[in-house]
Parts: C-alpha cells; sequence; structure tokens
C-alpha cells in the first residue's frame, strides 16, 4: 500500500487543541487500515516567529512543497500584534496557499441537524442547508502590487492595497465551480461587485463566458457580493455554489459559518490544480475559524471543523471516499447524542475538545471496524 505523507502545522492558540483531536483519527487509521499515513509537523504562524523569526521556515516550506497534503489548524494571536507586517503570524498561511499554488478553497456549510437549534437562524431556514463556497484563494487583493503604506509628508499617510484578477485566474475558479456543482445540485451563484470595481466587470465576464462555452448544462446566476451577503442570511437554503472571489470570500464563508451553529463547524479545503502527469494535486486542509485567542489554552474549542477538514482530505487528496463518509457520519451522530463542545452546546452539557475527539473517534472507530 502507498504511504500517503502528511505535514501537521498545529500553528497558534486553539490549533495545537485541535489538531491533537486529528492525530487521534489519523492513529486510529493507521492503526485499522495498515498505516496508509506517515506524519511530519512543523511550526507556522507565531509558533515558528518565536522559534525562527519568520512565519514559517524555508526548511517547513520545503516540507510542505514535498508532502502529499498538508493540515493546518490556525495561525496568529494578540501575542504577535507589534511583530513587523512581513513576518506577522497569517503571513505564513498566505505564503503556503501562494506557493503551493493553492487557489481553489472550497468551504462547504452544511448543518448537522443536531445543531439547527444552535445556528442564530430559525431552524427552519438552516435545517437541511448544504451549500458550497468556491473561494480564489491566491489572486485578489489579498496578493495584488503594489500594497503598501506611503508617508506623503506633513503627518499623512497613504494605504494601498490592490485588486488584481487576470482572466486565467478567474477562468480556472469559475471551472472548478462548474465542475463541483455538476456533482451537487447544477447550480452556481458568482458574487463580485461590478458596480463599482473593474475587478468585478471582468469576473462576471469570464464567467459567464466559461458558463456559456462549458459549462451550459450548469445553471448561473450573478449577485452583487453585498446583496449576496444579505441573500445568505435570508435564504440560505437557495444557495448551492457560490463562486467569488478572495476577500468577497472570506467575509462570506464566516457568515456562512453562522448558518451551521459555529465557526467551530465549517472545515476547507484549499486545492491546486491537477498536475496533467501524476492526476494529483497540492492541497491543505484547514478549517475556516482562527486561533480562538478568547479559548485559547482552556481544552473547550470545538475540533469539529479540524476533524471534517481531515474528512476532506480524505475525500479530495486520497480518494478514501468510505473513510471520509465515515467520518463525517460519525461526527454527525455523535452532535446528534449530545456530546457538544460549548459553542453548540445551546444551553445543555458541554464536552471539552478532548471529550469530543475521543467521541467522534470512538465512533468512526466502530464504523471503520464494522466496514472491516
Ligand atoms: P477566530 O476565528 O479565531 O475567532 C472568532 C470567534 O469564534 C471567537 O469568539 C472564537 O472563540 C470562536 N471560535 C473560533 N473557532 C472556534 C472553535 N473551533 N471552537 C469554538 N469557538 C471557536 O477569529 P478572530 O478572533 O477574528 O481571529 C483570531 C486570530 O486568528 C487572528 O490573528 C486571525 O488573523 C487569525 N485567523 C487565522 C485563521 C487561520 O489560521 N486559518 C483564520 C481566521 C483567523
Ligand atoms: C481564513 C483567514 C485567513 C484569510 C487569514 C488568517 C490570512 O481569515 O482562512 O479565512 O483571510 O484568508
Ligand atoms: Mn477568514
Amino acid at each position: 500500500m502507498t504511504t500517503h505523507k502528511l505535514f501537521l502545522l498545529p500553528g497558534d492558540g486553539i490549533g495545537p487543541e485541535v489538531m491533537a483531536e486529528v492525530e487521534k483519527i489519523i492513529a486510529l487509521m493507521n492503526e485499522r487500515r495498515g498505516r496508509p499515513f506517515e506524519i511530519e509537523k512543523g511550526l507556522v504562524g507565531g509558533s515558528a516567529y518565536d522559534a525562527h523569526g519568520v512565519a514559517i521556515s524555508e526548511d517547513d516550506m520545503a516540507r510542505a512543497l514535498s508532502a502529499d497534503a498538508v493540515l493546518m489548524a490556525a495561525v496568529g494571536g494578540p501575542k504577535w500584534d507589534g511583530v513587523p507586517y512581513d513576518v506577522r503570524p497569517e503571513s505564513g498561511l498566505l505564503r503556503l496557499r501562494k506557493d503551493l499554488g493553492l487557489f481553489a478553497n472550497l468551504r462547504p456549510a452544511i448543518c448537522y441537524p443536531a445543531l439547527a437549534d444552535a445556528s442564530s437562524l430559525k431552524r427552519e431556514l438552516v435545517e437541511g442547508l448544504d451549500m458550497l463556497i468556491v473561494r480564489e484563494l491566491t489572486g485578489g487583493v489579498y496578493f495584488g502590487e503594489p500594497k503598501e503604506i506611503v508617508d506623503l509628508g506633513g503627518g499623512q499617510k497613504r494605504a494601498i492595497d490592490t485588486q488584481v484578477y487576470d482572466t486565467s485566474e478567474i477562468e480556472r475558479i469559475a471551472r472548478v465551480a462548474f465542475e463541483l456543482a455538476r456533482t451537487r445540485r447544477g447550480a452556481v451563484t458568482s458574487m463580485e461587485k461590478r458596480n463599482v470595481m473593474k475587478s468585478g466587470v471582468l469576473w462576471n465576464e469570464v464567467v459567464t463566458r466559461v458558463h456559456r462555452d462549458e459549462y451550459a448544462d450548469v445553471s448561473l446566476s450573478h449577485m452583487l457580493a453585498d446583496a449576496g451577503g444579505m441573500q445568505i442570511v435570508r435564504r440560505p437554503k437557495q444557495f448551492d455554489v457560490i463562486l467569488t472571489d478572495n476577500l468577497f470570500g472570506d467575509l462570506l464563508s464566516d457568515i456562512a459559518a453562522m448558518l451551521t451553529g459555529s465557526l467551530g463547524i465549517l472545515p476547507s479545503a484549499s486545492l491546486g490544480a491537477v498536475d496533467a502527469a501524476t492526476g494529483s494535486r497540492r492541497a491543505l486542509y484547514e478549517p475556516v475559524h482562527g486561533s480562538a485567542p478568547d479559548i485559547a489554552g482552556q481544552g473547550i474549542a470545538n475540533p469539529v471543523a479540524m476533524i471534517a477538514s481531515f474528512a476532506m482530505g480524505l475525500r479530495y487528496s486520497f480518494g478514501m471516499i468510505r473513510e471520509a463518509d465515515a467520518l463525517e457520519m460519525a461526527i454527525a451522530e455523535v452532535l446528534e447524542s449530545g456530546v457538544r463542545t460549548a459553542d453548540v452546546a445551546a444551553g445543555g452539557a458541554t464536552a471539552s475538545t478532548a471529550m469530543m475527539g475521543d467521541a467522534v473517534a470512538k465512533a468512526f472507530a466502530a464504523k471503520l471496524d464494522a466496514a472491516g
């Protein structure tokens, strides 16, 4: 059997706490499925800055580049508020995305039936929700140049960020969204702001053309991103796949997270292009949430987003579809059984991070054993 190299980057804050729960799942698979995974660990974010003075070392970048998949938890926190911009914790994550070419970020918002009452929206609005945000991840205002603060003299400064998109960048992310829509309910909603941004005009034009020429079987609609945000909280179940840029995708996915009950639930997969020769692609799996400094160190973080991110890895990087299904079902069952961390407990009893992770691992083990 092939051994898959996993590179784990726990990061900062609650990062190491939720990563520990995924390690239990990996250990289980190694026990039960003939050691499919080999693990290496590295540092990213503030923890890397403390050790090396940068948000990710060249050694760890090399390890990430040679891994079959990277699992990363979260970076950042108030401890590093004063560090120079170029080495701030978040820059480690951005470098990983850029250097690994991870242009496609898949952020599924699925409302587990057990959590419909934990959402800030009414149960009937979110029950059965299953939408997917496809966020462009290596372009736009995150990476556009110039990006600087210029001293104008007289106590005045000017801050510049640049939103840039080329045709090819929009085409490739649009294709990802259309392809995924074909495997789901066949509907893509593209969100931009063509009413104020040139990049929105080009985005709309390119998505419309790719749709017309290659994906006429999928339905396509367009929304201005501000109205799209409103529609996500007004009637979320109208959406199948949302296709959007880097910054709007960041905002809209945090909004979508609350539909599912908590930011601690939403996983994501960041994928590169498929290599024509090997058929494989670079990938990094990460929760949508951050390092949650307000609850770090207390052992109460929800590990579901991190564990579900690994399930996405089983599906997208390793073709272990049955195992991915089993892990997602194990999460749903545990939530159903009433074991919940504080963020989704909705007044009921609360489980610690480790209790939640143990419960998922136990349910998952039972499914692996039953499948033989
Ligand atoms: P955050 O996502 O860390 O936290 C927002 C809120 O959600 C907090 O109240 C937090 O307690 C809660 N929350 C988040 N994850 C949770 C979980 N698993 N279980 C229970 N509750 C959870 O966002 P923030 O506070 O705005 O940012 C904190 C730091 O994290 C910043 O430095 C930011 O840049 C960084 N960040 C990193 C990533 C990443 O590494 N992928 C993503 C987002 C933010
Ligand atoms: C996310 C985060 C990151 C982003 C930060 C930490 C760089 O908010 O993954 O959603 O803005 O993309
Ligand atoms: Mn974000």
